[in-house]
């Protein structure tokens, strides 16, 4: 059987687990744990951690396909195995618009993505011009090892955006920031796209979240008006056009902002991958 080295062990690699009995593949697992949520399923179990090139490399020996249940693994491996004939999917010039928050809004800008206006800060002075810009409404994001809201921050005042700037820079942490956007409610698509380029969408998802945490999804997306159903139809659209233009290979979340405009009708956003 097709041999498929999934690297992380967390509830994404469980569910491959299941996919993979389905359609006749085996998983081999790296974990952290042996009581990861992915190795309680997993037959072939390896412990090791996904931050030691050796062990990535060793485990990817002989798989017919290496992939992961999350975004962290460093490009520079997986570079290196592309480089020795793996086959790494998705590949890093796909994986690195999940891993760094300003590169994915320059590339989503790029593709013709709608995206809040959006900069670089690698200064006080940068955050400060940005929250003239908007008028206060700032979003400060961590560019890269962001989850839960951890990496997301809403300084309220001029003064507060500088503290905290100079802080998280003095910590090496890289930045950007975004306007802080009204939402209405935050939706996210799903869609999973093969290496020869066919894509399939699951039923768009509404997500709420508390303190940058989901607690609740509804799926498919409640619709009450004949302007939601054109944004919950246009988040799927977009969803698979993001899929296709950066040849994502798997499965690929695009979460997204509905918002409204002057005239109170409804418009889309993309927020992250
Ligand atoms: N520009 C923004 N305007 C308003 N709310 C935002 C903005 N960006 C993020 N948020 C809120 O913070 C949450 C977490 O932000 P996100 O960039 O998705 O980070 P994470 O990587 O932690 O999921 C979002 O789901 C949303 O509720
Ligand atoms: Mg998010």
């Amino acid at each position: 059987m097709p041999l498929v080295t999934v690297i992380g062990d967390g509830q994404l690699a469980r569910m491959m687990q299941q996919a993979g009995i389905e359609l006749g593949l085996t998983v081999r697992l790296l974990a952290g744990s042996g009581g990861s949520s992915a190795a309680q399923a997993t037959a072939d179990v390896w412990l090791g951690q996904y931050t030691e090139e050796q062990v990535v490399r060793e485990i990817s020996t002989g798989a017919d396909a290496v992939t992961f249940d999350h975004e962290h693994v460093p490009n520079a491996y997986l570079e290196a195995l592309i480089d020795e004939g793996v086959n790494v999917q998705p590949q890093p010039s796909a994986l690195i618009n999940a891993q760094d928050k300003l590169v994915m809004r320059k590339k989503m800008r790029e593709i013709g993505a709608p995206v809040p206006p959006f900069a670089a800060i690698e200064a006080v002075d940068d955050a400060t011009g940005f929250f003239d810009a908007t008028d206060g409404a700032i979003c400060l994001k961590a560019r890269r090892g962001g989850y839960d809201g951890k990496g997301v921050w809403f300084p309220a005042t001029r003064e507060e955006t500088a503290t905290l700037v100079a802080d998280l820079l003095e910590q090496g942490v890289p930045l950007m920031a975004e306007q802080k956007v009204r939402l209405v409610r935050e939706l996210s698509a799903m869609v999973a796209r093969t290496p020869s380029g066919q894509v399939e969408a699951w039923p768009v998802v509404e997500s709420v979240q508390a303190d940058g945490i989901c607690y609740l999804a509804v799926a498919p997306a409640p619709v009450a008006t004949e302007g939601q159903r054109r944004i919950v139809e246009q988040a799927g659209l977009l969803a698979r056009q993001v899929a296709t233009d950066l040849g994502v290979t798997g499965v690929l979340a695009v979460e997204l902002f509905e918002t409204e405009d002057e005239a109170g009708q409804p418009e889309i956003i993309v927020n992250e991958l």
